[in-house]
This record gives C-alpha cells, structure tokens and sequence, in this order.
C-alpha cells in the first residue's frame, strides 16, 4: 500500500475567504504526520475536507490510492478513515463500553444499529473487541463509567478509542492534546505513539512538543496554504516557521 493519503492542489472557499488554498500532501502508509499551524490557518477545515464532512472548492483527494473526492463521509470511512473532532463527539449519557460498541459496529448505516437480531449474531466478537480497544486506549477499567464521568483526558481516549474501533487505516486526530494537563497529554501521547503501524496518523497539534514527540514528519500550514514541510529537526529550526511564530500568530 503507497499511500495513505494523498492531496493534489486543494482548495476550500467560504465566500470571499479562502480556508485551504493549494494544499499538496502525500502522507505514504505507516507514517505519522503532524500538521501544524496558527488559529485560523484552515487545519479543521482540511479535516474536513479529508473525511467528507465539507466538499472541496477544487482539486483532488485519494485514500489509499483510491480517489474520494466526492465520496460521501462514510464511504471513506469503509475505506478506514477516522477522525476526531476538536469539541467532543461521545454519548454522554453512555457508559464507556456502550460508546465502543458503538464504535465497532462500524459504518453499517443507521439501521444497522437497531437491527437486534443482526447485533446479537456476532455480539460476542464485538464485546471482544471493545475490551481490545478499551485495552489500547488505557480505559479497560472506565468500561462501565458513565462518560459524563470521564475526565478530560480520559474523554480524549475514549476519542481515540472510537477511532481505533472498525478496521482503522488512516486515523485524523483533531488536537487530541488541547486543554490536557502535562500528565493527561502524557497518556495520549504514548497512546498514540503506540498505535500499530498498520495506521497511519495524521494529527493537528497546537503543542509544538506533542507534535514533534508524535510526527515523524511535519506539515505546516498557514493562512491556508503549506509554508513548510520536513523532520521535526527541520521545522524546529526553519527561519519561515521561526518568523509566523515570532510574529505571534502561532500558539504554540
Ligand atoms: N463552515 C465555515 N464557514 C465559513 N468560514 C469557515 C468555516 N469553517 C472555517 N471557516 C473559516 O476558515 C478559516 C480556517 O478555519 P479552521 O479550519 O477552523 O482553522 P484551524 O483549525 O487551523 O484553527 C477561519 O478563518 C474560519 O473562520
Ligand atoms: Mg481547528
């Protein structure tokens, strides 16, 4: 498998605004990515150009070589693309476990979920897997906590969590460290640093620390477009990147 993701010259437009303009990235499969860049520089936004949730303005997007342009959302998540969202996307009023199940029953469609009779058939390998993924992200003994119960950092775990259920191969973290403590992010960090090979990372970080403990390459983007891209060594010592973040636009 070449590639995980690859962009060609894409754009998004709100109106006037141009959010993401001529992004190019080839992220090959295996690799983790950071991508960086000030509030406002269109990272969320090329999230969501990524997994569906916007259309592009023009240019084009592959997932594993395949073009998905203008899939549909869950199309490209059958092809193993997952994201978090930078505000959290969980049932509160479920417990843990119930979040997971949730998670691998996979993009089955909405019916899926209240065919009873199609869950119960194979309920078993799933609550296998929901102890396998609780196990990944540290949360094996949160299973029956409620998740309004959770702590922030555990909430980022279950995150990832759900991300990790259903045959993940490409995985979008949207700041998965923001607003944690040292220790919190600590947990997430490794988490993620442990994650297979078999899943590619893609992460938005505002921490240059955590983006740097985490990509082995570094994207960054600013005001829309890519102003650099290299090693962590390489970003951390270029004279652009330097000036956008000297020149206080980067909260990093
Ligand atoms: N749905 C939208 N409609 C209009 N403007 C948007 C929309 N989403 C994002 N923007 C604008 O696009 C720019 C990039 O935002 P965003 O992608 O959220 O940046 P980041 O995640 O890097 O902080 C911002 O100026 C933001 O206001
Ligand atoms: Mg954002």
């Amino acid at each position: 498998m070449a590639n995980a993701l690859v962009l060609k010259k894409v754009s998004k437009r709100f109106g006037g605004l141009t959010a993401v303009r001529d992004v190019n990235i080839d992220i090959p499969h295996g690799e983790r990515r950071a991508l960086i860049g000030p509030n406002g520089a269109g990272k969320t936004t090329l999230f969501n150009l990524i997994a569906g949730d916007l259309p592009v303005s023009t240019g084009r997007i592959f997932v594993f070589d395949q073009e998905v342009t203008n899939m549909p959302p869950h199309q490209r998540v059958k092809l193993g693309l997952r994201r978090t969202y930078q505000t959290s996307a969980l049932f509160n009023k479920l417990t843990v476990s119930q979040n997971l199940y949730l998670g691998v029953l996979g993009p089955g469609g909405g019916k899926k979920h209240f065919d009873i009779f199609n869950i119960a058939e194979s309920d078993i390998s799933r609550m296998d897997l929901v102890y396998e993924v609780a196990d990944s992200v540290g949360l094996s003994e949160q299973l029956s906590v409620k998740t309004s119960d959770l702590g922030h950092g555990q909430r980022r775990q279950l995150e990832v969590g759900l991300a990790l259920a259903w045959n993940p191969r490409l995985i979008m973290l949207d700041e998965p460290a923001a607003g944690l403590s040292a220790e919190e992010r600590g947990v997430v960090v490794s988490l993620i640093n442990k994650l297979e090979r078999s899943v590619s990372v893609l992460l938005i970080e505002h921490d240059m620390e955590v983006a740097l403990s985490i990509g082995e390459r570094v994207t960054v983007l600013h005001e829309g477009s890519i102003i650099a891209e290299g090693t962590p060594s390489e970003i951390s010592s270029n004279s652009l990147v330097q000036q956008v973040y000297l020149g206080g636009h980067l909260h990093v």
